[in-house]
């Protein structure tokens, strides 16, 4: 079991940090391999629409969303934190989001997903709503915990005063743990659900 840990905070070693520091610790634990990607103080560009990942399978912009999709495609799980910035998640990790589950092809099906978010005082369940979507329209499934994923602080500190956030952490990592055991075992007894794809409706009259 391998889960993807993705940071989007410029800030490597502060808030969500933190808390996904945490989530790792108690994967390991529960016999989960990590591996923590930080995205937040790379330059990333927005997705331009151009399609070119139709017909290559990776995004036209050789950066670290190209490196992150094989290591995407290998885990089972993955884990998405941001620090909330006017009540979303910041701006580079919603770019790289969108270029990294728009420009690849391979299944995310059953995959587990879990979204974490750090901020100092509001706007964190309407920023960890953004990054639930990204796992749901890709037929993943979401892990939940004992709150909504979010941690409170301005600085590493102020987050490890935050014990019921990291309670909240370490119960999302173990569920985490479990689905992601469950589904390997479930695939192996059922198979995947199938999914239909032909449909692909963009006008009322379906043209
Ligand atoms: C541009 C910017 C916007 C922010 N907006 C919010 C906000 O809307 N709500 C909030 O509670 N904190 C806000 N913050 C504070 C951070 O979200 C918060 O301190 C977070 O825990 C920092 O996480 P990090 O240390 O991982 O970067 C903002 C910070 C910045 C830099």
């Amino acid at each position: 079991m391998k889960v993807l840990v993705i940071n989007g905070s410029p800030r490597a070693d502060q808030c969500t940090a933190t808390a996904l520091e945490e989530m790792m610790k108690t994967l390991q634990a529960e016999g989960v391999e990590t591996e923590l990607v930080h995205v937040g103080k790379t330059n990333i560009r927005g997705c331009i629409s151009c399609n070119y990942c139709r017909k290559h399978g990776r995004c036209m912009f050789k950066d670290i969303v190209n490196e992150t999709a094989q290591k995407f495609e290998e885990a089972d799980g993955i884990i998405v934190g941001s620090p909330v910035y006017f009540s979303s998640p910041n701006g580079t990790l919603l770019s790289f989001l969108d270029r990294l589950f728009y420009s690849t092809s391979f299944s995310k099906h059953m995959k587990v997903g879990a979204a974490v978010v750090s901020c100092r005082r509001g706007g964190a369940t309407a920023s960890f709503d953004v990054l639930n979507k990204y796992f749901t329209i890709s037929g993943m499934t979401v892990a939940g915990s004992t709150y909504w994923n979010q941690v409170h602080g301005f600085t590493a500190e102020d987050v490890k005063k935050d014990l019921e956030g990291l309670q909240t952490m370490r119960n999302l990592a173990r569920n985490m743990a479990f689905l992601m055991k469950a589904i390997a075992d479930a695939k192996e007894k059922y198979g995947l659900p199938k999914q239909e794809l032909e449909a692909f409706t963009s006008f009322p009259d379906g043209k």
